[in-house]
């Protein structure tokens, strides 16, 4: 068995993780690991690096990914597909795991119809993947929010403004949930519901006339803040799946907030800094969970499927339902709110 691994999409701890995971069950197995660099890119214009039980040494703790990283979409490019699968025959791969999010796994999927014989690891920050109780890299960075969240509080306290801290979030509003609850946010702001200004300057005056001068909103880049004039903050470039590049929707809500309730207003764009920490100890467990399940799949020539975690236990699902969004839980802006 030779066995193709790559990486795709944004990048979060836990990636190298499952790698090391990963080739060292396939070692284990007796099977010949290859490296595929930059994601589907490696298969497009084949680059790839062997793997063994002794070149992944190290890395369980490392941020990012050893085989980097892409956003190619082979279905964007005439003939992308079938040259990929030619490329997978030269290199001689039997079975391929697809380390990423919906995007990444989503062309896996397609690709069973080309012939490949592919098993997805699901991989984002967001935490926005179906079939998942969680995705790793999501809980490392929930924590590096919270720390920050907690630094920030000391200065905003002191200073009695009201701090904004932008976290990532396309679409998908479980870091700024999670990290807002977890750092003790005043508000919360996510793309799946309209943001209300008036009710977030409400929030910043009721707390002022309480004496409680330092309010901390936490919001994901993907929240909707609109203009005075009622305009949606314009998107910027967008990638090969469609996405537009995010990122510093809280300069705008600052400046509303600032201008409606007449406190001095700071704010952090957070940013990748969530993406590239060192991998808590939940994602390392997880990751090297998801990383061994995953050749085990391979091994019983189980295809088009995710592992994934449910509960506290591994479990096995279909790689078209997997890619489906999971729905952000709303009751925990709920929760989010007791504490205004
Ligand atoms: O991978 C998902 C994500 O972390 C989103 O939350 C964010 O919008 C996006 O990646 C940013 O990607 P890039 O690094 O390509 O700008």
């Amino acid at each position: 068995m030779r066995l193709g691994i790559l990486t795709g999409g944004g990048d979060c701890a836990g990636i190298n993780a499952v790698i090391r995971a990963a080739v060292r069950r396939a070692t284990d197995y007796g099977f010949e690991v290859v490296g595929i660099r930059r994601g589907w890119a490696g298969l497009l214009e084949p680059d790839t690096l062997p793997l063994s039980y002794d070149s992944v040494a190290g890395i369980l703790s490392l941020g990012g990914t050893v085989l980097l990283t892409s956003r190619t979409n082979p279905f964007k490019r005439e003939g992308g597909p079938e040259l990929v699968m030619k490329n997978v025959q030269s290199l001689g791969l039997d079975a391929l795991i697809a380390i990423g999010g919906e995007d990444t796994l989503g062309v896996a999927h397609k690709l069973r119809n080309y012939g490949l014989k592919a098993v997805g690891v699901p991989k984002t920050i967001d935490n926005n993947l179906s079939e998942t109780d969680f995705t790793f890299g999501f809980d490392t960075a929930v924590n590096v929010a919270m720390n920050a969240i907690d630094e920030i509080r000391t200065t905003g306290t002191s200073h009695e403004r009201v701090m904004i801290v932008e976290v990532m979030g396309r679409d998908a509003g479980w870091v700024a949930a999670y990290a807002g609850i977890a750092g003790g946010a005043h508000v919360i702001l996510v793309p799946e519901q309209a943001v209300d200004i008036d009710k977030v300057c409400e929030v910043v005056l009721a707390r002022g006339r309480e004496g409680k001068n330092f309010t901390l909103i936490v919001v994901a880049e993907g929240a909707e803040v609109k203009s005075p004039e009622g305009q949606t903050l314009s998107l910027r470039r967008v990638d090969e799946f469609g996405h537009p590049e995010l990122g510093g929707i809280a300069h705008l809500l600052a400046e509303e907030v600032e201008k409606r309730t007449h406190r001095e207003t700071r704010l952090i764009v957070l940013g990748h800094t969530l993406r590239g920490a060192t991998p808590t100890a939940f994602d390392r467990v997880l990751s090297t969970r998801l990383g061994i399940a995953a050749v085990d799949m391979v091994k019983q020539g189980k295809f088009d499927v995710t592992v994934a975690l449910r509960g506290t236990q591994i479990v096995t699902a279909d790689l078209e339902s997997a890619i489906k969004p999971k729905e952000l839980d709303l009751n925990l802006l709920k929760i989010g709110q007791i504490f205004t």
